[in-house]
């Protein structure tokens, strides 16, 4: 199977353009909805759930684990390939969605002026100015640190009026930073269910990237170049669900959002 996971139901926006794109293969989706969310937590803590759950994922029968979770990718993925991998199995692969978005998004600003909008941990990491400073040295990169808009998509009360106040907060400090930005990068999974509002928000001149089309893309690459990966991923369609929370209200939420009706199974970690 291949493996996805976030720290909650943000990874499911991924997941939903994967089985759009690449319907035949096998996927587990794991989302830690008992310990979300992961944005504002430590370095070391996330670095520490993210393994954990990578670690069950492989147990689960993934060979691929691809992290759909920035904080995540920002904060463990790289400790997890380089001192974790080759011990637990150097067969296997993590991925996760930070290079993918950084590679694309020169194809998108013309300004170069380009904004972030992420979870506290993911601007404070600062791996999207270090990953963009490598393959777009010449791009303006403006971070902004949107710590309840998680909390707002895991509760629900995403496409509430009360959520107006955060959202517009947030849109309008990043674009205070500068008059050009005509490229925002939505960094957190869980930013496109408040899409809506963030539409709303922002200046129509203005492209607003989401990540989900942009790391299936970048799958389906991985996957083409690496055969001997590609060929062990089973492909009957099977989808598992799998939360680290109560099954019911997984089930429930996840059916808001997700295009199809989800049977999840709780989590016990060992
Ligand atoms: N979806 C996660 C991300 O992309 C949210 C992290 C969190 O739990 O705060 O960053």
């Amino acid at each position: 199977m291949i493996g996805v996971f976030d720290s909650g139901y943000g990874g499911l926006t991924v997941l939903k353009e994967m089985i759009h794109r690449l319907p035949e293969y096998d996927y587990c989706y794991l989302g830690d909805n008992a310990r979300t969310p992961y944005g504002s937590r430590s370095f070391d803590t996330v670095y520490r759930y993210t393994r954990q759950c990578v670690r069950y994922l492989f147990g689960q029968g993934c060979r691929l684990v691809v992290i759909a979770c920035n904080t995540a990718s920002a904060k463990a993925l790289r400790n997890i390939q380089q001192h974790d991998l080759p011990s637990i199995d150097p067969k296997r692969r993590v991925l996760g969605v930070i290079r993918p978005s950084v590679e694309a998004i020169g194809e998108h600003t013309r300004t170069g002026h380009v904004g972030i909008l992420g979870t506290i941990g993911t601007v404070q990491s600062e791996s999207y100015l270090m990953e963009i400073a490598k393959f777009h040295p010449h791009l303006r990169v403006f971070q902004e640190a949107c710590p309840m808009w998680v909390p707002l998509v895991e509760c629900g009360e995403h496409r509430q009026g009360g959520a107006d106040y955060f959202v517009r907060q947030h849109i309008d400090r990043l674009l205070r930073q500068s008059a050009e930005i005509d490229t925002i990068v939505l960094a957190c999974t869980h930013y496109p269910l408040l899409s809506e509002k963030i539409r709303r928000f922002t200046p129509a001149h203005i492209r607003i990237v989401e990540q989900g089309r942009i790391v299936t893309e970048s799958l389906y690459n991985y996957l083409q170049r690496h055969p001997e990966i590609e060929q062990t991923l089973g492909k009957s369609g099977k989808r598992i669900f799998q939360t680290s929370d109560a099954p019911e209200l997984f089930d429930r939420f996840a059916a808001i959002f997700f295009d199809w009706h989800v049977r999840s199974e709780k989590v016990v970690f060992q």
